[in-house]
This record gives structure tokens, C-alpha cells and sequence, in this order.
């Protein structure tokens, strides 16, 4: 069994992997967002790759989340942790606070959001009711307790088309959806992976809050502080991830 992290806004490489190779992976969908970086990171192995590349250009609507789900599943992982960047709406959901999402929203269009769709001998349709491994999910909040780090079990992930943040009445609709994160990379990733047969959890980061909160507008400055802290804490439970093939104790 293999682990991979997809590092998003903030998490562009993982310091203290403890690299073995670099590999550029084609793909029947074009190039993934970068090499695939092959390493070690405290104690277990891992296939690391940037969404937004390593110089972080790609915009969230650009990236080829096809080619990337599809090599990381060519290279023989089997889970996969996607860290994002999101926007919280509402309390507990504040700046700083790491997330295990349970649920998504998908608000995304004129997105490449399937394999199934050339060549295909029949229709498939992949079961998506719970978006998240169950698993990888229960092993993420193992890895949270055991590096101390406070996290919110839970929660549901509003998918934006971006790149543009939201306006606040967006927000508020998404409030009444019953989104409680927002952010513009989920989607199609999860579904893909799920398609591929990858076991797939969020590892979310709150940047900032969504628009609208209290009548303030987004920071990007803010933005980028936050991130900067609560990507700590992902190194953090990344850290204490225990390897799928070992016995959460
Ligand atoms: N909206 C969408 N995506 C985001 C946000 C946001 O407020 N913050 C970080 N990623």
C-alpha cells in the first residue's frame, strides 16, 4: 500500500520528505501538475505532488485533475491525502483550524470530471454518497490526536469554479446549502479518485473566513499568514500518519 499527498495553496513541497527520485509521469490526459516526487517522510514512504505545480501557476480551474489522479494511481498508490487551502463559514470553521471534511458540495463546471467517457462499453456511474474514505479519514484524525494538533471532525466542502473568491450573498447561499468550507480544488479530484478506486480525505486548512464575514472583505495578506501556521499543523499530523498497511493503535 501507497501513500500519496496532493500539497496545495501553501503546502507547494513537504519539508522534511527526504527525497528519492523525481519522476515526470505521462499520462492519456495530458501532463500532470508536475513531477511526482518519490521519498521518505518520517519513516513512511510517500509519492508527493503539487496541484498547482511547484512554482504554484496552475489556477485551480486549470488543473489536470485527470492526469494527476491518474498518475498517481499509475505509480501504485492506493490513499490519497489531498491538503487544501478553504475559506470556513461560521463557527467552529475559524482561521488556522484543520478539517477532516465528511461531505461535499459541488458548485464547479466545464471541469475534464470523469474518465468514463470515451470508449466505454457501457455507462458507468460510481457510488459517491460518502465522497471520503472512511478509513483514511479515521487515520487522519489518529495522526491529529497523536501530533496534538486540535482539528474538527467533520464537516461539508462547498467546491467553487474560481479562481475568483466568492461574493457574500454566494457564501450565504452556500450557509443555507449547509456548506461549512469553501474551496476551489475539491472537485472533480474526489470523484476521480473514487473513479479510480483510490481511497481519497481532505485535509483541510482554514485560510481565511468566507466572504461576507462581518461585512469585511478577504485578506490576502491574512490569507497567507494563516496558511502559514496552519500548514504547520499539517505538517504536523502528516507526521504522525500511520502507513495504511500499519495498525492505527
Ligand atoms: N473561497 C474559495 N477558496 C478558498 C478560500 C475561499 O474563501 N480560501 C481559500 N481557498
Amino acid at each position: 500500500m501507497s501513500v500519496a499527498i496532493i500539497g496545495g495553496t501553501g503546502l507547494t513541497s513537504l519539508e522534511g520528505l527526504e527525497i528519492t527520485r523525481r519522476e515526470v509521469v505521462r499520462t492519456p490526459y495530458g501532463e500532470p501538475s508536475s513531477p511526482l516526487i518519490h521519498g521518505c517522510f518520517r519513516g513512511y514512504d510517500v509519492i508527493f505532488l503539487a496541484r498547482h505545480g511547484y512554482g504554484h501557476n496552475i489556477p485551480p480551474h486549470k488543473v489536470n485533475y485527470r492526469a494527476n489522479i491518474w498518475a498517481l494511481r499509475h505509480l501504485g498508490a492506493t490513499h490519497v491525502v489531498a491538503v487544501a487551502a478553504v475559506g470556513g463559514i461560521g463557527e467552529p470553521y475559524g482561521p488556522r483550524r484543520i478539517v477532516i471534511p465528511d461531505q461535499i458540495i459541488d458548485y464547479t463546471h466545464s471541469r475534464r470530471c470523469t474518465f468514463f467517457e470515451q470508449d466505454l462499453s457501457h455507462v458507468t456511474h460510481i457510488d459517491f454518497t460518502y465522497p471520503y474514505d472512511a478509513g483514511l479519514r479515521d487515520r487522519l484524525k489518529a495522526a491529529a490526536e497523536k501530533a496534538g494538533v486540535d482539528f474538527v471532525d467533520g464537516g461539508t466542502y462547498g467546491a467553487t469554479q474560481g479562481p475568483r473568491l466568492e461574493t457574500a450573498a454566494e457564501i450565504e447561499r452556500m450557509r443555507r446549502d449547509g456548506c461549512h468550507l469553501v474551496g476551489m480544488t475539491g472537485m472533480p479530484e474526489a470523484a476521480l479518485a473514487r473513479e479510480a478506486e483510490l481511497a481519497y480525505a481532505h485535509c483541510a486548512v482554514v485560510a481565511n473566513w468566507a466572504a461576507g464575514h462581518c461585512g469585511q472583505i478577504v485578506s490576502m495578506d491574512e490569507i497567507k499568514e494563516h496558511l502559514y501556521y496552519g500548514m504547520e499543523s499539517v505538517r504536523q499530523l502528516l507526521g504522525r500518519l500511520p502507513a495504511p498497511d500499519r495498525a492505527v493503535p
